[in-house]
């Protein structure tokens, strides 16, 4: 076990746990009966999760902010443990009019925050600043691409990826966006949403980076890209009869696409 800070070890006592293996960031998730304990190394966007959760405490259903320590170069979050399940449970899965009727809340969640005082800002000048250091620093994992992003049909590599997404900017409707928008960062008890967890990247966004996340989290969520199990049910369109908007694939693939470098 990890040395953990005195004021974490304090707040944590004896108490029994277990360890999370379901997110994908380099992150330990300890998960106790009624809170969760998350460890990671300190970035920009781990500090950026305690400041976003500070700052939705009342706007939004997010954990608790318990305790946040920095310490040799780890940042430890202690959070409330949000209630219900992670919408790619299989009762969401089994069951696609009430996982989009979750999904839309909390798309619409989001998008009704006021942003005129959201500390931060990942519209798409920075995100593309963020990318290139990511290019230039050799960090883009080719492994963890969409099939078609690269490759015959696809792009050469990430600089020529990176080049098309700056000369391709679409014009950005600014809300504030989670930025991961994926299913097992939003929680629900049947229709209602319990918790929006994972906030590293949230900030003020085009609404279509998260529709665009969100699409391919429950594209591949179905089709068994993540588990190796496939599931029938998926609507590429339900999503969009829920939210009342037509889908604009072209954003979509661009958000997608600039995810690639992340
Ligand atoms: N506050 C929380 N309440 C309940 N479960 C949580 C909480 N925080 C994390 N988890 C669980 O741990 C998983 C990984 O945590 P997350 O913050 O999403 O980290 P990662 O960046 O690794 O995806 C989540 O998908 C969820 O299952
Ligand atoms: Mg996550």
């Amino acid at each position: 076990m990890i040395e953990l800070p005195e004021k974490i070890k304090k707040l944590i006592g004896e108490k029994n746990y277990t360890i999370d293996q379901i997110g994908k960031s380099d992150s330990t998730v300890i998960v106790f009966d009624n809170m969760i304990l998350k460890i990671q190394t300190i970035t920009e966007e781990s500090d950026n999760e305690h400041e976003m959760m500070l700052w939705l405490q009342d706007k939004l259903p997010v954990p608790k902010v318990l305790a946040f320590e920095r310490k040799a170069g780890l940042s430890y979050l202690l959070m409330s443990k949000v209630e219900g399940k992670m919408s790619c449970d299989e009762e969401y899965i089994n069951n696609p009019n009430q996982l989009a009727t979750l999904l839309t809340k909390g798309l619409r969640g989001l998008w009704q925050v006021d942003i005129a005082n959201c500390p931060t800002s990942f519209a798409l000048d920075r995100k593309l600043q963020m990318a290139q250091y990511n290019v230039e620093q050799n960090f883009v994992d080719l492994e963890d691409a969409e099939p078609d992003t690269y490759g015959e049909h696809g792009f050469r590599d990430p600089s020529h990826l990176l080049q098309w997404l700056i000369d391709n900017k679409p014009e950005e409707e600014l809300v504030l966006s989670h930025g991961d928008f994926c299913l097992p960062n939003l929680f629900g008890r049947k229709e209602e949403v319990t918790g929006y967890i994972d906030l590293g990247k949230t900030g003020i966004a085009d609404r279509w980076q998260d529709i665009a996340l969100c699409y391919r989290s429950l594209l591949h969520n179905y089709d068994g890209t993540y588990t190796g199990k496939a599931y029938e049910g998926f609507d590429r369109n339900l999503l969009f009869e829920y939210l009342g908007i037509e889908p604009q694939w072209d954003k979509i693939r661009y958000y997608i696409l600039l995810d690639e470098l992340f």
